[in-house]
């Protein structure tokens, strides 16, 4: 058979042991052909490939990025593209193409599937809001990078006897805020599920401070929000993709629970520290399996699925189900984390 792969949307540790496995698996196991398409969707359109081979892929295993780049650029936002992508598929024979990507590649790979191509999706994000599967790679990584950075920062704080707002990603889910403050005992987590509550932060902080602590660490989802109207607050802006660009949650919280303690406070913004870099092993062997299966998929013609982590087996689920919603940080997960403050 002849494949094609290709990573879309933000990139993410692991990316490039799902495509050592796609190859490993399609090539030497079933002796395909493995066409790579380079940055995204934007390969797919301008025919911009070239065959992976196995010694392509090797020693990318543990390797951060994506040997095949990856764009935000999406079919259907430029003209005739979904049926350019088809043609593209339909001249070079493609028997399967398996699109690596978060939820808007997700979305675009629904809509290429709708029109007829032979799709089977991989989801990635460091964010881990794809409903559909227990965990996307990534994450695991994101989390370790960001405990790592909130340990360092708990010594730094106590020496100036300081506040640490800490931003991590999640444009709309706090699951890095949620795990990386509950490993390091973060005394507040906030996430954009729930719009804070700057006084009861403030109670949080101070209390600490009144019990004798000589810092506080506060851990923020990039995306999240002040309930309206309760302290001073600048919205983001929208970008090229339609994406919010926030501007600055850590900067703004921090500065008012300086003003409201009276501590000195200061942000760190994590950014994209928490995408790069080497994955984890718990990463680089869910992204091995999804590429395994993935393979597997196209062999069976279970076109129009993602995979999926449900326990500790990879499933198929429906691309049309797996784009339905995010998965949000649920109230009790949220609870367990705030007996941690
Ligand atoms: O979707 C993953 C993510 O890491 C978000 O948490 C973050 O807002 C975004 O990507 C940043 O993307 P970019 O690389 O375009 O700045």
């Amino acid at each position: 058979m002849r494949i094609g792969v290709l990573t879309s949307g933000g990139d993410c540790p692991g990316l490039n042991a799902v495509i050592r496995s796609i190859v490993h698996r399609g090539v030497v196991d079933h002796g395909d052909e493995i066409i790579g398409f380079e940055d995204g969707w934007r390969g797919l359109l301008d025919g911009a490939y070239r065959e992976l081979t196995i010694d392509s892929v090797s020693g990318i295993l543990a390797q951060g990025g994506t040997i095949l780049g990856s764009t935000r650029v999406q079919p259907q936002s430029l003209r005739d593209g979904v049926p350019r992508a088809k043609e593209l598929c339909e001249s070079l024979g493609l028997d399967g193409v398996i699109p690596i990507g978060g939820e808007g590649t997700l979305k675009a790979a629904r809509l290429l599937s709708d029109a007829g191509l032979p799709i089977v999706g991989v989801p990635k994000t460091i964010d881990n809001d794809i409903a559909s599967t227990d965990v996307t790679f990534g994450f695991d990584t994101a989390v370790s990078v960001a405990t790592e950075a909130l340990d360092r920062l708990k010594t730094t704080a106590e020496s100036h006897q300081r506040i640490m707002v800490v931003e991590v990603m999640g444009r709309h889910t706090g699951w890095i805020a949620l795990n990386s403050g509950m490993a390091a005992g973060a005394h507040a987590i906030v996430v954009p599920e729930r719009p804070f509550d700057i006084s009861k932060l403030t109670e949080v902080v101070q209390e600490r401070f009144d019990r004798g602590k000589k810092f506080a660490i506060v851990v923020v989802a990039e995306g999240a929000k002040p309930e309206p109207d309760t302290m001073p607050w600048e919205e983001g802006t929208i970008d090229m993709y339609g994406h919010e660009r926030f501007t600055g949650v850590a900067t703004q919280l921090s500065r008012e629970l300086e003003h409201r303690t009276g501590k000195e406070a200061r942000p760190v913004i994590l950014g994209h520290v928490q995408r790069g870099g080497t994955p984890t092993a718990y990463d680089r062997v869910l992204a091995t399996r999804f590429g395994w299966h993935a393979v597997e998929a196209v062999h069976k013609g279970a076109f129009g699925h993602i995979t999926a982590l449900h326990g500790t087996d990879i499933s198929l689920v429906p691309l049309a189900e797996a784009v339905s919603e995010l998965k949000t940080v649920p109230a009790d997960r949220y609870a367990e984390a705030e007996t941690v403050i």
